[in-house]
C-alpha cells in the first residue's frame, strides 16, 4: 500500500507499484489536466510536482511517491506563485491548442517557486524540457517575467 498526498487530499494506492503516476492520475483519479505526450520523459507534457520539485510523471513510478505530496495543474492556483502565473498566461493569451500548457505551467510554478526573479537563462534552462509544437515560447517567457514582476510587487521588492 503507498500513501500519498495528491493536492492536499490524503490517497492510497493498492496496485502495482511500477505504474507511472501519469496513469493513476488520469485514469484512476480521473485528474485529466495532466497530459500524456511521449511517454519518455522527453516533452514535458505530464510535469507534475512531487514535493514542491517538477517531474515527469509519465516515468515517476508510483513506489517514488510513497509519503509524498504531489500536486498537478488542477491545484496550483492553490499555491501564490501559481496563481500568478496562471494569470499572467490568461493576460498574455499564451495558449495556442493548450496541449504542452499544463506542464508548461507546472514547470514555470516550480522556477519562480525556486527563483523570484528568473533570468532569461534561467528561464530556458528550467523550461527547456518543455516542448510546445505551436511555438508559444516567447509568450511563455514572456508570462514568467509578468509573474515575477508581479510576484516581487506583493513581496515589496519592486
Ligand atoms: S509524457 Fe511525460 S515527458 Fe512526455
Ligand atoms: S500550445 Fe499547442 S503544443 Fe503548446
Amino acid at each position: 500500500m503507498i500513501n500519498l498526498n495528491i493536492n492536499d487530499k490524503s490517497v492510497q494506492f493498492d496496485g502495482d507499484e511500477n505504474m507511472p503516476l501519469l496513469w493513476y492520475l488520469r485514469d484512476d483519479l480521473r485528474l485529466t489536466g495532466t497530459k500524456f505526450g511521449c511517454g519518455i520523459a522527453m516533452c514535458g507534457a505530464c510535469t507534475v510536482h512531487l514535493d514542491g520539485k517538477p517531474v515527469r510523471s509519465c516515468q515517476t513510478p508510483m513506489i517514488q511517491t510513497q509519503g509524498k505530496n504531489v500536486t498537478t495543474v488542477e491545484a496550483v492556483n492553490a499555491i501564490q506563485v501559481g496563481a500568478q502565473i496562471q494569470r499572467a498566461w490568461q493576460d498574455l493569451d499564451v495558449v495556442q491548442c493548450g496541449y504542452c500548457q499544463s506542464g508548461q505551467i507546472m514547470s514555470a510554478t516550480a522556477l519562480l517557486m525556486e527563483k523570484i526573479a528568473p533570468s532569461d537563462a534561467d528561464i530556458d534552462a528550467a523550461m527547456g524540457g518543455n516542448v510546445c509544437r505551436c511555438a508559444t515560447y516567447v509568450r511563455i517567457r514572456a508570462a514568467i517575467h509578468l509573474a515575477a514582476d508581479r510576484l516581487q510587487t506583493e513581496a515589496g521588492k519592486k
